[in-house]
């Protein structure tokens, strides 16, 4: 069988193979698709962040051309409310459910769903709908302009050895506060659902833009109070989600009731505004960071107080300090989270949640300590190195941040940093250098999958996740393909079916860990099967024991003989055999710690004359065990480095701080970084295969990238300036 320390396709840099269908419009992104019958719909947003609904006046839009029917608070059924459980997988964005009460409680909450003959008519008459609302005057604008203490959570806090007596006593301390604004994970597709009901309404199809298939049906099972078998959802690719589509949000409840109330299926595609306020943020928050240090650079204490926001209907954490027991070899550690409810849409995790903006924090902190020690801010992490877990005390699976640091500080060349504040110049421009190190969890979870390996010599693989534009149709290939013999373009993938075998989310980094294990193990199954036909009587390995029999390049193998699949299938008159396995996390969670680790440095140049702030350069090291495909990986970490540029210098939702209202949901005003915006970017791939996580050696990297680059951005503009900047973005205002 194929050795996994030694393989042939898993670690090659294989094309896409989805990137055909995507280029030639093949892909069947779900706002894209359209069935015989179908009506369109337009949400109506609220346009206060707070009060109630006193009136819909309907009349006008309901006489507009191609207007079926227009569903509210007086005109929807009573459906039920999802358990909204993780475990058990029916986890939704937000519990309430569309036009269930009167209560605003955030600009963009839907008060009206307009269904129509097409989407122009929908839209048009969308806004020709008027709502009155009764305001309260009590609104909650946003965490950072409210300044509000928020809730303690007693479950959400860590804590280990003294901290705030080590602080007490520490000869070098830092103590200091940084905010982040609130930021939208602004997808390329906006969230869309096609519903349709199907066997005189015993059956419900839908087609929805989501990370998560299982999930969504399963709270759909909920909502509509049906049996999982009798819910398909469909979710062949995605225009990304960056986990603003991990669970289900109202606009897709609402969908499913037009389709059924209409007898017709129904699509909407939530417009880009609406998107913005009503489908998943990332919360703002504030974070006081309390280091404590001898002189020769030992951290004695960290404390790391957190409070983000969550929504006036949901409960969503942005656990902050998610990291930081872990981060460094420390005696001294505390971490603390509260909550403060906000007339905000639902906020939900977004590209490394609690890491991205504890990091921001903790890494600029550290960098504050290098400074007040007078050491170059490398040596300090390096001389705070964990080399186990601090927090669970267990040995890691595979850590080589070490490697990082120096590799990416040699790449970019740190040593010929001056630390003198705005002493290197090039003509007008002042340039900075900053660093800070990533580090992200390395899960895995239960995971299904099945394979046919078929006559015509192809070999199918199907599995209930989704690539949601990482890559995952690619890598199950190569897996496939590796196990198999066989090469990618036989390889067959299908995703993104709820019931297809049991798949992970596409969360949390975790799919190629989760998936490819599950995958090797239905195609070995269905190699036992093919040799047990391939030694059946008339066979080719009539009479030859299956252990002695190899797997060679599509073909089964002794030292005398060789059949293809194909011919082994085609002499016994069968279509293919099927293979079927699964594979979860085991005992190694008990043994080790799984971490992904990286380094991030980075040059910025700033223009005083013109106050002009551009990131020039990033180079990065990054270490997630063994890359299954070094080209999709590294566009991982390159676009997750672009969203750390937005993140850093750009991003924030907007909210009046009158009345709560987002002021900025366009792409026009809530600025993300463009192309003349983009520096080099250079992003090294570690290879140190982690076993101890699977048989592939791989752990996962669609969220560690991200992590780091704001404070090493932060870090190189104070580099630069002299100014240190503990709230971002980094707009220039607070530069000059
Ligand atoms: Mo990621 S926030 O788990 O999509």
């Amino acid at each position: 069988m194929t050795d996994l320390t030694d393989p042939a396709i898993v670690g090659q840099r294989t094309p896409r193979v989805d990137g055909e269908d995507k280029l030639t419009g093949h892909a069947d992104y779900t706002g894209e698709l359209h069935v015989d019958g179908m009506l369109y719909g337009y949400p109506v947003p609220a346009t206060i962040a707070h009060g109630s609904l006193e009136s819909l006046e309907l009349d006008a839009a309901r006489h507009m051309p191609g207007v079926v029917d227009i569903l509210h608070h007086g005109h929807f059924p009573a459906l039920h409310r999802s358990p909204n459980s993780l475990k058990h997988g029916d986890r939704v964005s937000e519990e309430r459910l569309p036009f269930e009460d009167e209560r605003i409680h955030y600009h963009g909450q839907y008060v009206a769903l307009v269904v129509a003959e097409t989407f122009e008519q929908a839209r048009a008459a969308a806004y020709r709908v008027t709502a009155r609302y009764r305001h309260d005057d009590d609104a909650m604008p946003s965490l950072l302009l409210s300044e509000a203490e928020g809730i303690l959570l007693d479950d959400a806090g860590y804590s280990r050895g003294d901290a705030a007596a080590a602080f007490q006593i520490a000869p070098v301390t830092v103590d200091e506060t940084y905010r982040i604004e609130a930021e939208s994970h602004l997808p390329m597709e906006m969230h869309a659902t096609l519903a349709e009901w199907r066997d005189g309404g015993q059956r419900l199809v839908v087609h929805e833009a989501t990370q998560g298939v299982i999930y969504q049906r399963n709270a759909l099972a909920r909502v509509f109070a049906m049996p999982q078998e009798s819910i398909e959802v469909i979710s062949h690719y995605i225009g990304s989600g960056f986990g603003n589509k991990l669970f289900m949000w109202p606009h897709a409840v609402a969908t499913v009731a037009a389709a059924r109330m209409l007898g017709r299926p129904v699509k909407v595609v939530v417009p880009r505004q609406q998107d913005m306020m009503n489908g998943g943020n990332r919360p703002a928050s504030r974070q006081r960071i309390r280091l404590g240090a001898e002189r020769d650079g030992r951290l004695t204490s960290i404390m790391h107080d957190s409070t983000t926001e969550t929504a006036r209907v949901d409960r969503y954490v942005d656990h902050c300090g998610n990291a930081t027991p872990s981060a460094y070899a420390c005696d001294n550690v505390t971490t603390t989270q509260r909550i403060v409810a906000v007339n905000h849409g639902t906020p939900c995790m977004m590209r490394a949640p609690g890491e991205t903006s504890g990091l921001y924090a903790l890494e600029s902190a550290i960098d504050e300590l290098a400074i007040a020690l007078a050491m170059d801010p490398v040596e300090l992490r390096l001389f705070n190195y964990a080399a186990s877990d601090p927090k669970s005390g267990l040995p890691w699976s595979s850590k080589q941040l070490d490697k990082c640091l120096t590799r990416a500080a040699k790449r970019f060349g740190w040593k010929s940093r001056d630390p003198a504040i705005g002493s290197m110049r090039d003509n007008d421009e002042i340039i900075g250098y900053g660093m800070a190190s990533a580090t992200w969890s390395a899960g895995r979870q239960p995971c299904e999958a099945r394979v046919e390996l078929r006559a015509d010599g192809s070999l199918f693989v199907a599995c209930g996740t989704q690539d949601i534009g990482t890559g995952t149709y690619t890598v199950v290939a190569q897996a496939a393909a590796e196990l198999s013999g066989l090469p990618v373009e036989k390889v067959e993938v299908k995703l993104g079916e709820a019931s297809l075998p049991a798949g992970p989310l596409s969360g949390g980094s975790m799919t190629t860990a989760t998936t490819l294990p599950a995958v090797a193990a239905a195609v070995r199954d269905a190699l036992h099967a093919l040799k047990e036909v391939a030694t059946r009587p008339g066979s080719t390995f009539d009479g030859v024991a299956p252990q002695s029999i190899r797997v060679a390049e599509g073909a089964l193998v002794t030292d005398d003989r060789r059949a293809s699949y194909a011919e082994i299938l085609g002499r016994q008159r069968l279509s293919s055999v099927n293979g079927s396995g699964s594979a979860k996390p085991g005992n190694e969670r008990k043994q080790y710690g799984f971490r992904s680790f990286g380094a991030h440095f980075v040059e910025v140049r700033w223009d005083p004359g013109i106050s002009r702030l551009r990131v020039a350069r990033v180079v990065s090291s990054i270490d997630v065990g063994r890359a299954i495909n070094p080209a999709t990986a590294r566009n991982q970490v390159e676009g997750a480095i672009v969203m750390g540029i937005g993140m850093a210098l750009l991003e924030r939702l907007d909210y009046d701080p009158r009345d709560a209202r987002l002021v900025n949901a366009n792409v026009s005003d809530y600025r993300v970084p463009v192309h003349a915006d983009m520096p080099e970017i250079d992003v090294e791939l570690l290879d140190y295969p982690d076993f101890r996580c699977n048989e592939f050696g791989a752990r996962g990297i669609g969220e560690i990238g991200l992590t780091g680059v704001a404070a090493a951005i932060a870090n190189a503009v104070h580099h630069a300036t002299g100014k240190r900047i503990r709230h971002l973005p980094i707009n220039l205002e607070k530069l000059m």
